[in-house]
């Protein structure tokens, strides 16, 4: 199996309007003058003349967060004209739309049954709003509704919205019973206003809003159990109990059997009242006119919206039987606009649609509802691995792609985003894009496709759909993010340079077979977690090899998907997982996740979001089981090496201890090979006022001549402030140190004076006018002056040049990304310079898990994470801006033991990190 090429057919299978199987378009044939005529309209009525304005004034006066997220999952079309289940882009291009405005179009979009009773009312100039005085057209609504509801229910009042509609419903039931207690399910979904969205059971969409209002609980879905306990213990406080027959948003889960049965038993016995909230399910959706109609249950109180606007206009409505009635209610809970003439006239066409000759529409619903079904089924049962369920009733289905990112072997995107039950959602743009096919996730289930098509859809626009799903999930099964993701990238490479990418993609080895035994974690095994993010381009660029695609566009990639986040993604993404042995026997579990950005991202965005992004990382890694969490490169920076993240419940480690055993190690070796005697040396150290900096510091001036420790020019008063810290910190571990240092050194200056009983902060500033410890802000002056320079910062910029650095030095550059650009190495071959930070896993394994380092090889503040899960009993960590040396001491020999050694690519060829590459 290889992977597929792009298949060049895929775009023009909806290129061109179709008007066959179409009865409204049929009727009227597309001309270009028609189509001129309808553009040269659509321009004067918005009074723009390009899609880009629109975009520019949604942006600036509407939902910047919305268009945000719909231009990264690259869902934003400009549709110009509507008919039947089709739209039509300005292009021309058709779709057909089985997103189905989450059910508020049972006929389609533009039904001329629904213009026609519009047109009529033009016609009879019947005013819309003459409130006080009674509409016609709503008392007809009214009538008409109380005939085709179930049971007693033939009180009807009208509003605005689906929202709106159980507002009301609410205040009904409160009223009515004198109670306040309303109790509602989990994961459902009852609309946004203040007592809609108390009942709606979704924290994370309730909290910032101080949601929800005192009066409500929320019990799982479809536990009768749980319900009965309820109105046990508050049976008698109770108002309602309000509950979906079939959870929409909630990723399309039908009641279990008894479930509504049992709620109507409870509410009768109590005297509370049953709500099913029917705005979506009710008026054909399911196959019967209500969804309740599957059960004998019949409702106190039913809200109903979406259809009943016929999918031309806002329009809401309550069923309820006179026994619900209140004065208090009749006279207290009014509308502007509710029962307007208008949208009264569009719901009476509704109405009369849908219940003409004996609900043959409804019927059809059924049918149709059967035969997609047993389509989505099939589908299903040629990708067993990515879909994990298809249910639904009528012409509400769900698609439930498997979250499990084990079923995507190799590490990718579609493995991140399977974990962060992103896939649906990307899934959607594609079909949009390659088959012109539209869909949406449930709203509170992002892993679930929601399958709601028009009720007057075709069996014809069935299979196309189901057709294209086939292909599409084909395109996931292959592996194939290049293909998959195309219609987000911009074609920007030379096109040969395009062609050579994509034929080495298609000689990547076919998807390998999923694994029976995924990797998880042994009974007993130590299980830590990292949380990275791409630091360099060469990281962007391993993060998923079928992409094919240069770091760059990588990144254009993730900016464009982190656009698409929403409330419920995950902050970090899954990257691999992998089991580490030690030389002595030992094993851990591990899981390794990215922040989907780069350093220079992680910087630009306020502390505070940087911070709370990766305390959600590493708050969902310990969820995930995780007894120990490593922080890697920024994810330190940002969190203020970890003292910024809050009630962590396990060790958090920076890995800054062993990076600094790493760099200083890697620098003697550098200077060994290059000859040179660390006592005479001048030792200059980049952020040596920083955690990494001033640990190798206090290593370094163990040994070397001179040492100059170079701060951050940003915030000059500080870095001042905090360099003549480090020099004193500095001096303090010298005046302690044992042994006998060389005759010369700046240990040995150090020494003498302490010995005579000279304070710290005088040795320190004598030291500084004999120039044997020295500090700055400018590191192109002092630079030249170093034979060893350790690169320790969190800037993102190459200030290690060629023309900066003296003859025969040794350098080691620790920071992330990188300080040393590749031309150092190749503009100065007389240089020792090592990549530090870099560390080779016990016998070389492979953790399987690419992330821009040679295979066997790790970084140290990874290595460090690793080491530190083998010592959970008596947990110590690497934490804030001052390490201790004796720390630094333990990891370099615990890593000893365990088998991790240093790693230092070869001289001039070797540039593991790859192009650091500036964002
Ligand atoms: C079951 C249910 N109730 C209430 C609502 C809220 O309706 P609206 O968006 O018209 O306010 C919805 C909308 O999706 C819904 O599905």
């Amino acid at each position: 199996m290889t992977c597929p090429r792009k298949n060049s057919t895929d775009s023009s299978r909806h290129s061109t309007p179709k008007t066959d199987g179409d009865p409204n378009v049929a009727s009227t044939p597309v001309t270009s003058t028609a189509e001129e005529k309808r553009a040269a309209l659509r321009a004067r009525l918005s009074g723009v003349a390009d899609r880009g304005e629109t975009a520019e004034r949604y942006r600036r006066h509407s939902n910047p967060y919305v268009a945000r997220m719909l231009d990264g999952l690259g869902m934003d079309v400009h549709y110009v004209r509507g008919a039947g289940t089709r739209l039509y882009d300005a292009e021309g291009n058709s779709y057909l739309d089985f997103a189905g405005a989450y059910g508020a179009l049972p006929f389609g979009h533009n039904p001329p049954e629904i213009w026609e009773a519009i047109s009529d009312l033009q016609q009879s100039a019947e005013p819309s709003l003459t409130l006080p005085s009674l509409l016609d057209a709503s008392a007809l609504l009214a009538e008409r509704l109380a005939q085709a509801a179930p049971g007693h229910l033939n009180q009807v009042w009208q509003c605005n919205s689906g929202a709106e509609a159980v507002e009301a419903s609410l205040k009904l039931a409160r009223a009515a019973t004198g109670r306040t207690l309303v109790i509602s399910t989990r994961n459902s979904f009852h609309g946004k206003t203040l007592g809609a969205l108390s009942a709606t059971g979704r924290p994370r969409y309730q909290t910032p809003f101080g949601a929800p209002s005192p009066g409500f609980t929320h019990l799982p879905f479809g536990d009768a159990d749980a319900l009965k306990r309820a109105f046990d213990e508050h049976g008698d406080e109770t108002a309602a109990f309000i509950v979906e027959a079939l959870q929409g948003e909630g990723g399309i889960v039908p009641a279990p059997d008894g479930y509504l049965a049992t709620a109507r038993e409870l509410c009768t016995r109590f005297g509370a009242k049953l709500i099913i909230d029917e705005v979506q399910t009710g008026l054909g959706r399911t196959g019967r006119l209500f969804a309740c109609e599957h059960t004998a249950v019949v409702p106190d109180i039913m809200p109903l919206a979406k259809a009943l606007g016929g999918g031309m206009v806002p329009i809401g409505a309550v069923l309820f039987g006179e026994d619900s009635l209140t004065e208090d209610f009749g006279l207290r809970h009014t509308s502007t606009f509710g029962g307007n003439a208008f949208c009264s006239r569009v719901g009476v066409r509704a109405v009369e649609l849908l219940t003409a000759d004996d609900q043959a529409l409804v019927r059809q619903v059924a049918e149709r509802g059967e035969y997609l079904l047993d389509g989505l089924r099939r589908v299903a049962a040629k990708h067993p691995d990515l879909v994990a369920d298809v249910r639904g009733q009528g012409l509400l289905l769900g698609v439930q792609l498997s979250d499990d990112p084990d079923i995507h072997v190799s590490q990718g995107l579609f493995r991140s985003l399977a974990d962060q039950e992103g896939l649906a959602g990307f899934l959607c743009g594609y079909l949009l894009r390659n088959e012109g096919i539209r869909l949406a996730p449930a709203y509170f289930a992002n892993s679930v496709l929601r399958v709601e098509p028009p009720l007057t859809v075709t069996e014809e626009e069935c299979d196309t759909l189901l057709a294209a799903l086939d292909r599409g999930l084909g395109v996931i099964e292959q592996g194939d993010s290049r293909r998959f993701f195309a219609h987000l990238l911009p074609k920007t490479g030379p096109r040969d340079a395009e062609e050579a990418r994509e034929q080495a993609v298609a000689q990547l080895p076919a998807r390998p077979a999923v694994p029976d035994q995924p990797l998880r974690p042994s009974a007993g095994e130590p299980r830590w977690a990292f949380i990275a993010h791409p630091t360099d381009m060469a990281s962007y660029e391993s993060y998923d090899s079928r992409l094919g695609l240069p770091g760059e566009q990588v990144r254009v990639l993730f900016d464009r998907m982190n656009q698409c986040r929403n409330v419920d993604t995950a902050a970090a993404m899954l990257v691999g997982r992998c089991r580490v042995r030690t030389d002595t026997g030992e094993s851990s579990y591990g899981e390794i996740y990215a922040l989907p950005y780069g350093a220079q991202r992680l910087l630009d965005m306020p502390t505070a979001r940087a911070t709370a992004l990766v305390q959600e990382a590493v708050d969902d890694a310990v969820a995930r089981g995780a007894q120990l969490v490593g922080l890697g490169a920024y994810t330190s920076v940002v969190t203020a090496n970890a003292t910024a993240l809050k009630d962590v419940k396990v060790p958090v480690t920076t890995g800054n201890a062993y990076t600094v055993a790493a760099a200083v190690d890697g620098l003697e070796q550098a200077a060994v090979q290059q000859g040179i005697r660390l006592d005479a040396a001048c030792c200059v150290v980049l952020g040596g006022a920083g955690a990494i900096g001033l640990a190798s510091s206090l290593l370094l001036a163990e040994k070397v001549g001179s040492l100059v420790l170079v701060g951050n020019p940003a915030n000059r008063r500080r870095s001042q402030e905090r360099l003549t810290a480090a020099a004193q910190a500095v001096v303090a571990h010298l005046a302690e140190l044992g042994g006998n240092p060389a005759a010369g050194s700046l240990a040995w200056a150090v020494r003498a004076r302490a010995a005579e009983g000279v304070d710290h902060a005088r040795i320190a500033a004598e030291l500084s006018k004999e120039g044997l410890l020295t500090w700055s802000l400018e590191s192109e002056a002092v630079l030249p002056g170093g034979d060893l320079i350790l690169a320790a910062t969190s800037t993102p910029d190459q200030l290690i040049r060629p023309e900066l650095v003296r003859q025969g030095a040794a350098v080691c550059d620790v920071s992330q990304p990188p300080n040393v650009g590749p031309q150092l190495k190749k503009a100065r071959p007389d240089l020792k310079v090592v990549a530090g930070g870099l560390v080779e896993m016990p016998g070389r394994q492979d953790l399987g898990v690419d992330f821009g380092v040679p295979s066997g090889v790790t970084y140290a503040c990874t290595a460090e994470t690793m080491i530190l899960a083998h010592r959970l009993h008596d947990p110590v960590v690497s934490h804030g801006e001052k390490l201790s040396v004796e720390l630094v001491r333990m990891l370099r020999d615990e890593a000893q033991r365990l088998g991790y050694r240093l790693h230092l690519p070869d001289e001039h060829t070797d540039q593991p990190t790859g192009d650091p590459g500036h964002e």
